[in-house]
């Protein structure tokens, strides 16, 4: 069952508190069944997490990665947030939409140049009071070093910076604590539980969670992107055991956001059956992959799988109208 409480009916939502936002999105959210012919032929159990239920613009693990960073900043009195993404970045729609929520400063740093028009994304981002600014791809790269990070903390000193995608140990941690309530109120218990990867953050914390039994499964949105082990591995509990985890890096469909018919034909098909819409970039993505580790036999038959559904559904409209609400 889960519990949704739409910040929408809420009088003052420029006065609310970290903590008040926490009781509107610290939700369980509710598991559900999947009933994919291929899961029902090779004796697996699937069901689905339903983050992407939580909220229409703070849903999947947006919430959770972003949580940990604004309980920082505001220990660290900080009143401006800055963040870093592209054009239709989830993580900085989400992060616009709780800036206003908390009457917080934010600032979006965008990769590369601004087009005559803004992206749905981005024009909700200004709509909620966002500021805007852009970076060559170039120098987007080198966002990803502390030194130009400390950068932009050097420029804004009063500001709290999160890296791309709700990274960093702040938003590993929130990701871990909500797995391992879920684990605590007995709602893990699977043989293999997978998830999208980006930028690692949320596989990191679901590993680090302990979670009975399960292998961790994270299928990378990215093309090539080999060092994304290296990356999740460091940010692994070193002091206790983990469970065991892997990436698969198949099915990213050509690169990031990259598309085709056959990817959104089989999301289409999921949401036409099964009532799910599924996200092109990770999501989709995902349980494409997840499908073929079934039809391949690389699933045990009597095996449980919980596929965790992060959210993204707004990045359909960078796609124009090939969203399955639309077919
Ligand atoms: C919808 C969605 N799913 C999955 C991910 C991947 O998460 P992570 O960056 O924590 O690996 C993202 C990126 O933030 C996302 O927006």
């Amino acid at each position: 069952m889960i519990v949704v409480r739409r910040i929408s009916s809420m009088k003052l939502l420029n006065s609310l508190s970290t903590a008040e936002l926490s009781r509107y999105f610290d939700v369980i959210p509710g598991i559900e069944p999947l009933k994919l012919p291929v899961a029902h032929q090779n004796l697996v159990t699937l069901d689905c997490l339903r983050l992407d239920k939580a909220h229409p613009f703070i849903s999947g693990n947006k919430w959770y990665k972003l949580k940990y960073h604004l309980y920082a900043a505001q220990a660290a009195d900080k009143n401006t947030l800055i963040s870093f993404g592209g054009a239709h970045s989830n993580h900085l729609h989400a992060l616009a939409y709780i800036g206003k929520c908390l009457g917080l400063k934010c600032i979006g740093v965008v990769r590369g140049e601004p087009g005559p028009t803004l992206t749905p994304t981005l024009q909700d981002c200004v709509d909620w009071g966002m500021e805007l600014q852009w970076l060559s791809r170039k120098e987007f790269r080198d966002i990803a070093e502390v030194k130009c990070m400390e950068l932009y903390a050097e420029r804004y000193s009063d500001a709290w910076l999160i890296p791309e995608g709700g990274a960093g140990e702040e938003g590993v941690s929130g990701v871990e604590a909500l797995f391992t309530r879920l684990y605590q109120d007995g709602m893990l218990n699977y043989d293999l539980l997978a998830c999208a990867v980006g930028s690692g953050t949320t596989l990191a914390g679901l590993v680090n969670a302990k979670v009975g039994r399960a292998e961790c499964l994270g299928f990378s949105a990215l093309k090539g992107d080999f060092d994304l082990e290296r990356r999740v591995e460091r940010q692994l509990n070193k002091t206790s055991h983990v469970n065991a985890w892997q990436i698969c890096h198949d099915y990213h469909f050509g690169g990031f956001a990259k598309i085709n018919s056959r990817l959104t034909d089989f999301i289409s098909d999921i949401y036409q059956s099964h009532d799910l819409l599924l996200d092109p970039i990770y999501t989709g993505k995902m349980l494409f992959g997840l499908s073929e580790f079934m039809h391949q036999g690389r699933v045990k038959p009597g095996a449980r799988i919980l596929m965790i559904h992060t959210g993204g559904l707004q990045g359909w409209r960078g796609f124009g109208d090939k969203s399955p609400v639309f077919q």
